[in-house]
């Protein structure tokens, strides 16, 4: 209830006033309440009250605080403590307390006091247009952007695009290694590790993963751990790029590249996407002078192309030429359900122009918060530099966990395992879909990862994000292809099938026939 205080009175906003000469306890009963159990002292309790108050409004500026001695009485505590308390209060400029007068809330708080919410009053975005901070151009650039996929919350459902089979990962492992570095943890690692880049032991297990699997060469020292791939696009493009530099972005492509890009306040260039990945010979035709690129090159997403090595061996010459750099995100590779991978970019580039950038929200879990870049050996000490002046990318302990995940096999392992959960759930998906969906979705090829891009076959006017929103509402997350794209004209769904099982693949296909169907009535 909003309390005001007068000269002599203290008045509910809404209620009859309140006399001083109530019965004892009343005055202050509407000012404080004191919990003699808790960790704070009677003074900070006072102390909390009362500016608690004079922020939310009750106690208006000017107005006169009953004495010391009243309050005292009325709490049943020591004078000493409310005047150790109003003292506080005045030295924080909330109330002014003069020899021999009364104590009054101060008659001019700070404006920014008085722009706090009252109490039980929401602060709405348009409350104080004049007296907001101001935004930046690139704010409202990144608030036009599409909303991805509707999420339905979690747990994840059939068919959230990216998610791994969170269900087969070996969570009571990963928890006995967690607790095994945790009681042998130096100091020197609760500390934080001592090197900005990362763990030494996890980007030295990072190095020897991906030079044996994915033909990327490199030292321990090349190795920068971050909080992701989206943190890895945005700390490279920090050092590459100057604001309203060209970058060359995949269309459709992976919107944590676009949205990298503008944060970074370049100008992303979109180019568009074949059979064979990114079409290097447009790229040069929109934007020769590029800095950057980023690029999928063995698995594009969403389109799931590989890039044959005509195309990779053009797209280095040009980059080497232009001066630009190649960031190669090879997010899900690992997961090619025949056979073995092509090689990485980074293992053909002679002229030091590509980055590499992993990441294990695909091969472990999204919540883990791990991902790293290998940095061409030049690049390596301006990286270094600058990560010094960045915060540091991921617990230390967690890293120490994942050091000893790789190290001890158990990722390699894990790796094999998922390759074959992820073919089997594909092919039950292309299976569930040529049964529930044939003639409204024709599926592209999918030989890796755990995603499957559908074209709409529908009529023109349905489009894929109306189709999204059907499904949502009948529980089935799909991503709409469109919201992928820069400049591209694209209508398809994206479904996500490494976190789904078999029977739950069915029935969200289901679903889907029926959220088609819903798409096609007026
Ligand atoms: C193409 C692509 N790259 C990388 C990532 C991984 O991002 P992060 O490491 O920030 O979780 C994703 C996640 O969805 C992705 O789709």
């Amino acid at each position: 209830m909003p309390v005001i205080w007068y000269g002599h009175q203290v008045q509910l906003a809404s209620d009859r006033p309140v006399q001083f000469d109530e019965p004892r306890g009343a005055v202050a009963a509407l000012l404080l309440e004191l919990d003699r159990r808790a960790r704070a002292t009677l003074h900070e309790q006072i102390f909390a009250g009362v500016r608690a108050r004079i922020l939310a409004g009750e106690l208006a500026p000017g107005v006169r605080l009953p004495s010391s001695r009243r309050i005292a009485d009325d709490l049943g505590v020591a004078r000493a403590t409310v005047v150790q308390a109003f003292e506080a209060l005045a030295a924080e400029g909330y109330v002014v307390t003069r020899r021999a007068s009364a104590t009054r809330v101060a008659p001019e708080l700070p404006a920014a006091l008085q722009l706090l919410p009252r109490r039980g009053q929401r602060q709405s975005a348009s409350a104080h247009p004049r007296t907001a901070p101001r935004l930046a151009r690139v704010a409202r650039v990144l608030a036009a952007l599409p909303a991805g996929t509707p999420r339905l919350g979690a747990p994840p459902r059939a068919f959230r695009p990216g998610c791994p089979a969170l269900d087969r990962f070996p969570v009571a492992l990963w928890a006995r290694l967690s607790a095994r570095c945790h009681a042998r943890a130096s100091t020197a690692l609760l500390d934080g590790g001592g090197d900005a880049r990362g763990h030494r032991g996890l980007r030295d297990a990072i190095a020897a993963h991906v030079a044996a699997t994915r033909g990327v060469h490199c030292s321990g020292e090349q190795v920068f751990i971050t909080s992701g791939t989206q943190a890895a696009f945005d700390e490279i493009l920090r050092l590459l790029v100057d604001p309203g530099d060209a970058v060359w972005i995949e269309d459709p492509g992976y919107l944590g590249a676009r949205h990298a890009a503008l944060g970074a306040r370049a100008r992303p260039v979109p180019v568009p996407v074949d059979a064979d990945g990114l079409d290097v010979a447009a790229g040069i035709a929109r934007a020769p002078r590029a800095r950057a690129v980023v690029v999928a090159p063995s698995h594009q997403y969403p389109l799931g192309a590989t890039m044959p090595l005509a195309r990779r061996f053009a797209l280095l010459r040009w980059a080497a030429a232009a001066r630009a750099l190649v960031i190669e995100d090879d997010y899900d590779s690992e997961f090619r359900h025949r056979g073995r991978p092509l090689a990485a970019l980074y293992g053909l580039d002679e002229a030091g122009c590509v980055v590499y950038a992993g990441t294990f929200s695909k091969s472990l879990f999204p919540g883990l918060r791990i991902g790293f870049f290998v940095a061409p050996q030049g690049l390596v000490d301006a990286f270094a530099a600058a990560r010094a002046a960045l915060p540091p990318p991921a617990a230390t302990l967690d890293q120490a966990t994942l050091a000893a995940f790789l190290a001890d096999g158990h990722f390699a392992t894990h790796l094999r395992r998922m390759r074959a959960t992820y073919r089997e759930r594909g092919e039950a998906l292309r299976a569930a879909l040529a049964a529930d969906c044939a003639g409204a979705l024709d599926p592209l090829p999918c030989d890796t990862g755990m995603q499957l891009v559908a074209q709409l076959v529908l009529p023109a006017a349905i489009t894929d994000r109306a189709v999204a929103t059907h499904a949502a509402e009948l529980g089935v997350e799909v991503g709409a292809l469109s919201t992928y794209t820069l400049r591209r004209r694209m209508r398809g769904l994206v479904f996500g099938f490494g976190g789904v099982r078999p029977p739950q693949i069915r029935t969200g296909t289901r679903l889907l026939a029926r959220a088609l169907e819903r798409s096609r009535r007026p």
